[in-house]
């Protein structure tokens, strides 16, 4: 469904150099690498945020050389209004693009809360929610817009231990449910491995050798469907 063949970046130094990679349609897929190797790079990229040196990416055959809604992030810090209520924030999206009516907006949003266990929260603030909360309703912000692919830029950096993995189930569940073609970005391998029905590893030690490796490491079973990885 993703196809990114060739993609090249520099800034001051080289950072992507002649990536390739596919995601498939459906498919729950983690990128992984270590702090700088050009993870968020690589999402801003397929978000069409920010354009390659080289390279291309396209999505369903058609290529991606601006930000579209059938593709959203969500980032490694936190993306909330936090003079916007929860159910605000949620409604943002579809009702900034007109994508929506109100009425619709807001019933949707409704729904995804309620969904997400935050439906007696709506009408707080974001700085009135734990980190694991504030995830949520970013995940909702997200999920109303109905994309094809959902690109979760280490979504779960820097939330405690527990939180973090009660947010990683909750994501699989979701996930489970809905099938949606994922990109899930982090830097640890457990996590990886939690997440991932596949793994992809970007190295950036490979850079040395004029060569960006994307080793693929296949699990038998995702767990959600009771595999053991
Ligand atoms: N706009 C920019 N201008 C200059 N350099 C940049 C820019 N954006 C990223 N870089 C550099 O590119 C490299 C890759 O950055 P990127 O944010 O993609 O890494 P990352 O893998 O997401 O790291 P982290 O795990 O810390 O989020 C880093 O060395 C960073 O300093
Ligand atoms: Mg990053």
């Amino acid at each position: 469904m993703v196809t990114v063949s060739g993609l090249s970046k520099r800034y001051s130094k080289e950072v992507l150099k002649d990536l390739s990679f596919e995601l498939e349609e459906g498919a729950l897929t983690v990128l992984m690498g270590p702090s700088g190797c050009g993870k968020t790079t690589v999402a801003c990229m397929l978000a069409g945020y920010i354009a390659p040196d080289a390279g291309t990416l396209a999505i369903d055959g058609r290529p991606i050389t601006a930000a579209g809604p059938d593709r959203l992030m969500v980032f490694q810090e936190t993306a909330l209004w936090y003079w916007m209520t929860v159910l605000d924030n949620v409604m943002f999206g579809p009702r900034a693009s007109g994508a929506m009516s109100a009425g619709e907006a807001r019933e949707k949003a409704l729904g995804l809360l309620r969904k997400f266990g935050l439906h007696e929260f709506r009408d707080k603030y974001p700085g009135q929610l734990s980190g694991g909360m504030r995830r949520r309703v970013e995940l909702a912000q997200a999920m109303i817009n109905n994309p094809r692919l959902m690109i979760l830029d280490e979504p779960f950096r820097g939330l405690d231990v527990m939180t973090r993995g009660l947010m990683q189930e909750y994501y699989l569940d979701l996930f489970a449910e809905s099938r949606r073609t994922t990109l899930f970005i982090t830097s640890e391998l457990e996590e990886a491995l939690v997440m991932g029905e596949r793994v992809l590893v970007m190295d950036e030690r490979y850079l040395e050798l004029k060569r960006q490796l994307m080793a693929t490491l296949y699990l038998p079973e995702h767990r959600v469907d009771g595999g053991s990885a």
